[in-house]
């Protein structure tokens, strides 16, 4: 049997939440367990909490050294889980359990090849921000997508801000305009796969398909995260599974990254996608929807 990898689960204590928009926030928490991989993800839930199940959310930032060490997420407001997760003040305790899942080193060509292009959309941002850190050697080229650049400006440099200087190049699209750096448009019409060696898209389904089409044309490796509901988050139930080429995987454990090959293949078994993505945020929450 394989090794399980190095997790743990702590009540922790949250530092410095930040509003950055009137639906995304901060939270930076404290962590005693084994420092992540670009990519992971923690289930988090409130010390006390009216929720039944712990919710994944990407780790954005964090500090090397310790422990304990500083993790940052960046948390979009949906439902009933994320809403008491922007409910908790400075000090106050939360249930953190990973880090879980694969991460973006486990695909990644080593450094020094061909530069390496990451796509983030909206709140998709979050979990690429760590990658350059993690590959001094290599050279990355940043490309982030938003919906609005008004609104959304705090998102923007919240986001975008933490690639400052660790990249090559960035660049900046938003749907709804041109304004400054920020081009108008869909950042998958951005870039140019046959520049880069590989291609790493985080960010709503439909653009992680734009992306993927792009790069199975240019015949680049393209490496998508998915996001699905959770309810373990480390494999057990069954309940985020994902269709692949190679059968059913679990997300949770056997991704959330995978080869845009082998989740968008063509042919009979075509994944049928439901997620609205991180950078999908509604209002109007669905009650039927909402885990327990
Ligand atoms: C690996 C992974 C990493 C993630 N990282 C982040 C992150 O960094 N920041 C962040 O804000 N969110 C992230 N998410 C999404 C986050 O987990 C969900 O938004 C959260 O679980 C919603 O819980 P809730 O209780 O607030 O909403 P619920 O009350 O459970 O649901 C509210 C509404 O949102 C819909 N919804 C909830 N989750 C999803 C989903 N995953 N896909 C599509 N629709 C959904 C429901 O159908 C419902 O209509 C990540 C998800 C995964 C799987
Ligand atoms: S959430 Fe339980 S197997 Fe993935």
């Amino acid at each position: 049997m394989p090794a399980l990898p190095p997790r743990g689960c702590f009540l922790c204590r949250v530092f410095n939440p930040l509003l950055i928009t009137e639906e995304i926030f901060r939270l930076d928490c404290s962590w005693p367990g084994p420092v992540p991989g670009a990519g992971q993800f923690f289930m988090l839930k409130p010390g006390r909490s009216a929720v039944f199940l712990p919710r994944p959310i990407s780790a954005a930032l964090w500090e090397t050294e310790g422990p304990p060490r500083r993790i940052s997420f960046f948390i979009a407001r949906r439902g009933r889980g994320t809403e008491e997760l922007a409910a908790l003040r400075e000090g106050e305790g939360i249930e953190m359990s990973g880090p879980l899942g694969n991460r973006w080193v486990d695909f990644l060509p080593p450094g020094g090849q061909k530069p390496v292009a990451l796509v983030g959309g909206g709140l998709g941002i979050a979990p690429l921000l760590s990658i350059p850190r993690e590959q001094p050697g290599a050279v990355f080229d940043f490309y982030g997508g938003f919906r609005n650049n008004v609104r959304t400006s705090g998102e923007r440099s919240a986001l975008a801000g933490a690639v400052e200087g660790r990249v090559r190049k960035r660049v900046l699209a938003a749907e709804a305009g041109a304004a400054g750096e920020i081009r108008a448009g869909r950042i998958t019409d951005f870039f140019d796969p046959g520049e880069y060696g590989a291609v790493c898209v985080c960010g709503p389904d439909p653009m992680l398909r734009a992306a993927a089409e792009k790069c199975r044309a240019a015949r680049v490796p393209c490496y998508v995260s998915l996001e699905r509901r959770m309810a373990c988050g480390t494999g057990a139930c069954l309940g985020c599974t994902v269709e692949t080429l190679h059968g059913s995987r679990r997300c949770c454990a056997d991704g959330p990254i995978f080869g845009a090959e082998e989740v968008f293949f063509t042919g009979r078994h075509r994944l049928e996608t439901s997620g609205s993505g991180r950078a999908g945020v509604r209002r109007k929450q669905t009650p039927e929807g909402s885990l327990p």
